[in-house]
């Protein structure tokens, strides 16, 4: 397992996180069983969201591992806020966040986060708002660091102007199959659709202001439109490729899914969402090769990209 330092920060992360999104398809004791072995391969980073299975997979998961300060002081905890669900609408306001924060720790049966991210942009946000409740936290001592996630690089100056804490992360979908954050770089001033700039060029202010990237949803396509690893019949040229490297590199596809994105060199961590102990395992053993620049750049083109 790679371990990463987060800027700005003293955490020293494995570059694998444990996504825990879907947590709540196991019981208990499967929950179990795959945090641990998370942990023996050495994950030590989990990632929650207080709207995931409404608030469940926070529960699912501390009862599961049976959390006490001496199992919390060996995970990086990070969570995020500013979703109102099922009603639908985002919500950065000091008393949602700061009342969220509490929900989370309760769930989470700790009383501090590592990190705690602002799950999508919430236009109407006052930033001397989101700031004063940041302050809030981090004086309580219940949050240590902050990052946002799905934002553009003005929405996180924006932030930052009001914020005398660092944003550290920006969470963002990034996989094989859903490349925005690369494209228009790649197509720069070209008439063509991969050419349009969706995110301002996310990835390289990431890099330019040491923010560290997170990739959520590493093997979907789409928003959650399902998994784009041997489905031949959407993706029969990039799945040749990837099947084919596979055999080289003696790793499943699903290795290949992560190598590919460890391989950028903004060393962007990767959330698995699996619930599978073996496929967790084929993740981290793909985070251990490096593919060639070619290799990359064929696997690029084959899910239906151009390189000019
Ligand atoms: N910040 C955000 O806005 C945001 C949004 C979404 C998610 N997230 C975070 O990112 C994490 C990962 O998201 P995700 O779960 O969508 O990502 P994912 O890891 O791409 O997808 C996981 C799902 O795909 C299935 N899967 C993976 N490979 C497969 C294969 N080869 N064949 C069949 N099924 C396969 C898994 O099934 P098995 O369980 O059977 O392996 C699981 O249901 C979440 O847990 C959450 O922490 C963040």
């Amino acid at each position: 397992m790679k371990y990463v330092n987060i800027a700005n920060t003293d955490l020293q992360v494995s570059n694998m996180i444990m996504g825990n999104m879907r947590l709540t398809q196991l019981t208990v004791s499967e929950a179990e069983k795959l945090i641990r072995a998370a942990m023996d391969m050495g994950i030590n980073f989990f990632d929650h969201a207080d709207i995931y299975g409404k608030g469940k997979c926070e529960e699912l998961f501390s009862e599961a591992i049976q959390m006490t300060p001496a199992v919390r002081e060996k995970m990086v905890l990070q969570s995020k806020c500013g979703i109102r669900s099922p009603e639908g609408y985002f919500d950065f306001s000091r008393e949602h966040i700061v009342t969220s924060v509490d929900r989370i720790l309760n769930r989470l049966k700790t009383d501090y986060l590592d990190i705690l991210l602002l799950h999508r942009p919430d236009t109407l946000m006052e930033p001397e708002e989101v700031a004063e409740a940041f302050d809030e936290l981090h004086k309580s001592g219940k949050v240590k660091y902050f990052g946002v996630s799905n934002h553009n690089p003005t929405q996180i100056e924006l932030l930052q102007k009001y914020i005398p804490h660092k944003l550290v992360v920006n969470q963002l979908q990034f996989s094989i199959a859903h490349t925005p954050m690369i494209d228009s770089g790649i197509t720069l001033n070209m008439k063509h659709d991969q050419a349009i700039n969706r995110d301002s060029s996310i990835l390289e202010y990431c890099r330019l202001h040491d923010i560290t990237i997170q990739a959520w949803s590493p093997f979907q396509h789409g928003f959650f439109d399902g998994v784009f690893l041997g489905d031949s019949e959407r993706y029969p040229e990039l799945n040749k490729v990837i099947d084919t490297l596979a055999e080289k590199y003696g790793v499943t596809n699903t290795g290949i899914a992560v190598a590919w994105i460890t391989r950028h060199p903004a060393n962007i961590q990767v959330v698995l969402g699996t619930t599978n102990i073996e496929r967790m395992k084929d993740a981290c053993n793909g985070a251990e090769i490096t593919l060639t620049r070619e290799e990359w750049y064929q696997i690029y083109k084959a899910a239906g990209n151009i390189v000019p």
